[in-house]
């Protein structure tokens, strides 16, 4: 059984995790300072790097949340779990890892290195080149069709149906998203992907600047930890089959070249994006949603990894 179980979190009342998640505010806090918000997608360059929250969406009890927990961010990177999700559903395991691997790189998100090999399969679907397969995937007549279906997933598992999407964010991407557009037409040469580029990658990017705050990935966190249905309504939302791939690339892939140090220091199933959120996993538990724009060299929250750090260190929430 995971450990997860035995972590005084499980079944703890809400003034308990209350005030957990204050400390672990209070220990992130003196670390913003050794990040800045990303600025290769300049739009995200004016986020303040003092915000700082987290959110703790129980199986049992709701929400607890502390911080600047109803600020917006845009999901970023965090969408590549959702596209998973969708792309399997649409067309199944097999016909998706066809395409891309299961295997975490080691390299920085967008490296374009390992596309020069003979197959040009991106590793995993944890990285940009995998998710932009995995988006070219989903099924739909147009790039606005498919981005609307996943949009309409986003709002289900986070049980927000209000959920949008910042144009502004969306263009500055697409303004200056080259190596993102690099990517794709070298998987198209090398047969991975096919046909309009630039609609898939409108897809992409529109996806990555979905509006969510810290409410709203814990809420996603909870369907995760809930075995793939909903904490509220009891509706499976992810079939098993799906959610041990999910979760398992989200353990080796998901906080990219920094995934085997999170893995050993946090030890939860997590997701990050360059907006600043991390969505995390504690099966049977809780899903936790934290929110700090201050990123680290490898496009991690500063203070959102420290208080993942902390909670898993003081209330034993380690899967391993
Ligand atoms: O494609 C990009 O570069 C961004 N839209 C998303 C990258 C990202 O969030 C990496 N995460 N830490």
């Amino acid at each position: 059984m995971l450990s997860a179980k035995k972590s005084p979190l499980f079944a703890a009342g809400t003034d308990t995790i209350q005030k957990a998640i204050e400390e672990a505010i209070a220990y992130a806090r003196p670390f913003l300072g050794q990040g800045a918000p990303a600025d290769y997608i300049p739009e995200l360059a004016k986020a303040n790097p003092d915000h700082l929250a987290v959110c703790v969406a129980t199986l049992e009890h709701g929400l607890c949340c502390c911080g600047d927990c109803h600020q917006k961010f845009t999901l970023q990177s965090i969408s590549k779990v959702i596209s998973l999700i969708l792309a399997v559903e649409d067309h199944g395991v097999d016909a998706v890892f066809e395409k891309v691997g299961m295997e975490p790189t080691g390299d920085p998100f967008n490296s374009i290195l390992r596309l020069e090999s003979a197959s040009s399969k991106p590793s995993n679907p944890m990285i940009n080149a995998g998710a932009i397969v995995v988006t070219s995937m989903i099924k739909g007549s147009s790039g606005e069709e498919r981005f609307q279906r996943l949009l309409d997933l986003l709002r289900r598992l986070c049980g927000n149906d209000a959920l949008g999407y910042s144009e502004e964010t969306f263009r500055s991407e697409q303004n200056t998203g080259d190596k993102n557009r690099a990517l794709s037409y070298m998987m198209r040469s090398g047969g991975i992907i096919s046909g309009d580029v630039e609609e898939h990658l409108e897809c992409y990017f529109k996806f990555c600047s979905a509006l969510v705050d810290c409410t709203d990935i814990a809420r996603l966190g909870a369907v995760l930890a809930n075995d793939g249905y909903s904490p509220q309504t009891g509706e499976c939302m992810v079939p098993l089959e799906v959610l041990k791939i999910v979760r398992s690339l989200m353990v080796t892939c998901g906080m990219y070249d920094f995934s085997g140090e999170f893995a050993a220091l946090v030890g939860l199933p997590s997701k990050s994006g360059v907006g600043g959120g991390i969505v995390s996993v504690v099966p049977n538990t809780m899903g936790i949603g934290v929110f700090g724009p201050a990123l680290d060299g490898r496009g991690n929250s500063v203070g959102g990894v420290k208080i993942l750090e902390y909670l898993s260190r003081n209330y034993g929430l380690s899967i391993f």
